[in-house]
């Protein structure tokens, strides 16, 4: 059987990745700051949704306004029409969603309105940025059975998945969500000479793809991004 790929819609990664994300795919877009893995995830859903794939961003970081606001100024179309079929929740609806729960129950509240979303929109995709504060949000003893336990419901949920995931540096050690995640896209900042920095990306893993795994320079030039040889 074929298994079917998303695109990333970056020019030249999906071939880097053997040919895109694995439909049912859950992948982690671990990186340090400003490194673009919110927009990564956005590029990714933004052309996913208009091409028929419906998508659900939960945005845990920042408000839709402020994503919208940024996206709109990189050059992508935010008007409501465009985006028909991206449906954005950030933390301000989920916690009027999830008014009146307690806070120990945060996590199967969450989990719940992102279910009812799912039964509501039907979408293909699923993006929890970010996942570091997913954690910060939920309550629970042990990090390790935590995230087993989320990594098994968003498998039940059946849709590609996108983590964006934190690190506060490239030699950051790996953590469960390394392990549990399907795939692994890197971003980082790297100094080029003496006084530049390059962003870069590079694939750590991806489960059943014969995937590269150098990094590239990833550059958001004329309204997309795309990926050249690093420097
Ligand atoms: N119009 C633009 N064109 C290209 N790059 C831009 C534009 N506007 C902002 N940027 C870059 O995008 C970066 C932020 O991207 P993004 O928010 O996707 O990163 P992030 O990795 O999610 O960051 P954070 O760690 O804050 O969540 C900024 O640091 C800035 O350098
Ligand atoms: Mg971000």
């Amino acid at each position: 059987m074929d298994m079917e790929l998303i695109s990333t819609y970056v020019k030249n990664l999906d071939r880097e990745l053997g040919g895109g994300i694995p439909k049912g795919h859950i992948i982690l877009i671990s990186g340090t700051p400003g490194t673009y893995k919110s927009s990564l995830a956005f590029n990714i859903v933004y052309h996913s949704s208009r091409e028929g794939m419906g998508a659900i961003y939960t945005l845990l970081e920042q408000s839709r306004d402020s994503l919208l606001l940024q996206m709109g100024r990189m050059g992508y179309d935010i008007r409501d029409s465009a985006l028909s079929e991206l449906h954005i929740a950030d933390l301000g609806k989920i916690r009027q969603a999830l008014s009146g729960v307690e806070p120990k129950s945060w996590d199967k509240g969450f989990r719940g309105y992102v279910e009812s979303l799912v039964e509501e929109h039907l979408p293909e995709i699923l993006v929890i940025d970010s996942l570091p504060v997913l954690e910060i949000l939920s309550y629970f003893k042990n990090r390790r059975e935590y995230l087993f336990h989320l990594f098994s419901w968003l498998k039940s949920l059946q849709l590609t998945t996108i983590l964006v995931n934190e690190k506060p540096s490239i030699t950051s050690p790996f953590g469960d969500e390394d392990f549990l995640a399907d795939g692994i896209l890197q971003t980082a900042l790297k100094p080029i000479g003496t006084s530049d920095l390059q962003r870069q990306i590079r694939c750590i893993k991806l489960r059943a793809m014969n995937h590269n795994t150098s990094w590239f320079a990833l550059e958001f030039r004329d309204g997309g991004f795309r990926i050249a040889p690093a420097i």
